[in-house]
């Protein structure tokens, strides 16, 4: 099996983690866990995009010094992700020596090439997106986007994108897959139906300091997006001598896959593709478009919108496996989505504590009381038949749908088979039984194990610490996904302990 490699968007250090960056991250690491059960080898990368002029001018508001700034911030990237348990195995930072470099080597290769010209420009430029516009570009005087523009007259050097255009369509049209979801896709077809412009890769120094130097012309500093999108591979050993082996194994004989928000795809399915095939590279298996989460006026939740929801602050209220069981659960990747505290409680009280946590709570407590905690054995009673074959068809389900990045909809499944096991328990109702069939009912309550056992193997990658010490209260502490596909794994006579809830219920707050 290829190893799977996912990346985020590497954040700007503009700004602090936000739910809406916690949206992504968690989202990817959820994925890479995922693939990590499915048994491949994986690698997570995330980072921060450090220079240009939007974090220049953060840097000045705040007095400091650019790399002061950026150090801080990525810092605080750093552990925000670490305090959100995203498993990441690169961090990765633009202002780094050996990426400054590999930028550097990758701009010298292509202007040796000739795919790198000289001339003067004017055009609109919007700091906060750090993209150029034309005159036709803009609406209503701003980006499409809605951002500032202000109109910039320079000599700049270009990449040559346009002669690209072609093969990109070919490129798109061959895999279907590579742009997700479709209608994303359709957008990029669309947008490449347009002339395509070249790229301005520059910035006279004059303007701006704070970036890489251009290495064939002093004056001048590179174009932000070209440099932080060149972090994908050059984290993997492109232009690092010393590193081909690593590059080819975790590049060209990788499974790679990009996940970026809606209002970054052009960037990455056109100016990083046509980047990548003029270095003569390998393209990502996907690049898959998020929609955003968003504020009360169904606008994105941003800085610049000043309605910004601080993740730390809903790990508190939420826990933190409720907050990534959040994120996965209610968006629909590729979809925008809402987010209200009213309805996220809503969302955490059916599935976690009542679902999933009575269950636990259920049949932890009448093993205890019953079987001396002690797990009886499966036996072969015969009302489970529909249950089982639910829970051994429920791992291949899993599997497919967060291959198709469908994590929502996994969930969804592995819910409903919690639903079904209720269900099984309300009928068979072992608190009952007791009294006249004591085989049966411990029958009943392995069952009722068993599938606690399938069901939290297979949420373990959206909430690996609750998912842990669940899996330890049923007696069963591996995490694995072969075994996730058999019925009656647990051995009779494992260990199976009474707890304080897993998932308190939450109260509703009324305003
Ligand atoms: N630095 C660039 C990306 C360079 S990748 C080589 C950038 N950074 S960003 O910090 O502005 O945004 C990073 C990602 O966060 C984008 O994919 C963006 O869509 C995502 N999000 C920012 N706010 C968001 C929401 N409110 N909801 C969902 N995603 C959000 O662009």
């Amino acid at each position: 099996m290829k190893p799977f490699y996912m990346t985020t968007p590497l954040y700007y250090v503009n700004d602090r983690p936000h739910l809406g960056t916690a949206y992504a991250t968690i989202s990817v690491d959820t994925l890479v866990r995922f693939h990590k059960l499915f048994g491949e080898e994986v690698c997570l990368l995330t980072g921060t995009d450090e220079h240009g002029q939007k974090i220049e001018q953060a840097a000045k508001k705040r007095g400091l010094e650019p790399q002061v700034h950026c150090d801080e911030l990525s810092e605080k990237f750093k552990s925000v992700w670490s305090e959100l348990n995203v498993d990441f195995d690169i961090f990765y930072r633009t202002t780094d020596d050996f990426h400054k470099k590999a930028v550097q080597k990758a701009l010298k290769d292509l202007f040796d090439k000739g795919e790198i010209y000289k001339t003067s420009y004017e055009g609109w430029y919007s700091v906060s997106e750090e993209i150029f516009y034309t005159e036709k570009d803009l609406v209503d005087g701003k980006s499409p986007e809605g951002r500032e523009v202000t109109k910039v007259q320079e000599t700049n050097y270009f990449f040559k994108m346009s002669q690209y255009q072609k093969q990109l369509i070919a490129h798109i049209e061959a895999h279907p897959n590579f742009i997700q979801p479709n209608s994303r896709r359709n957008e990029v077809l669309g947008f490449l139906r347009q002339p395509l412009n070249d790229l301005c890769i520059s910035r006279p120094k004059e303007r701006l300091n704070w970036g890489i130097t251009i290495p064939f012309d002093e004056d001048y500093v590179t174009y932000v997006w070209f440099d932080a999108l060149l972090n994908y591979a050059v984290a993997q050993g492109f232009n690092r001598p010393g590193m081909e082996d690593h590059f080819s194994k975790w590049w060209n004989n990788a499974e790679v896959r990009h996940l970026v928000g809606k209002d970054i795809l052009t960037t990455h399915a056109v100016y990083w593709t046509t980047m990548l095939m003029a270095l003569g590279v390998k393209l990502p298996d996907q690049i898959f478009a998020t929609g955003w989460i968003l504020n009360k006026d169904q606008g994105k939740m941003s800085k610049s919108h000043g309605d910004i929801m601080d993740p730390l602050d809903m790990k508190k209220v939420f826990g933190l496996d409720g907050l990534r069981f959040l994120l996965v659960r209610d968006v629909h990747l590729g979809n925008d989505a809402p987010f209200s505290m009213d309805s996220a409680i809503l969302r955490l009280n059916s599935d976690l504590a009542n679902n999933l946590g009575n269950l636990l709570s259920r049949s932890t407590n009448l093993v205890a009381k019953f079987f001396d905690g002690k797990k009886p054995a499966c036996g072969d009673e015969e009302f489970v038949k529909n249950l089982k074959s639910l829970g051994k068809e429920l791992p291949e389900k899993v599997e497919g749908l967060v291959r198709q990045m469908k994590p929502s909809f996994a969930l969804e499944e592995i819910m409903a088979f919690l639903s079904e096991t209720n269900k099984y328990l309300e009928d068979r109702a072992p608190w009952k039984m007791i009294k006249e069939d004591q085989k049966t009912t411990g029958e009943v309550l392995a069952n009722a194990l068993e599938a606690l056992r399938i069901a939290s193997t297979l949420l373990f990658p959206v909430m690996p610490d609750s998912m842990t010490e669940l899996l330890k209260r049923i007696g069963f502490e591996k995490i694995d996904f072969e075994s996730s596909k058999k019925w009656d794994v647990i051995p009779a006579g494992s260990t199976v302990l009474k707890g304080d809830p897993l998932f308190p219920r939450l109260e509703v707050q009324t305003t």
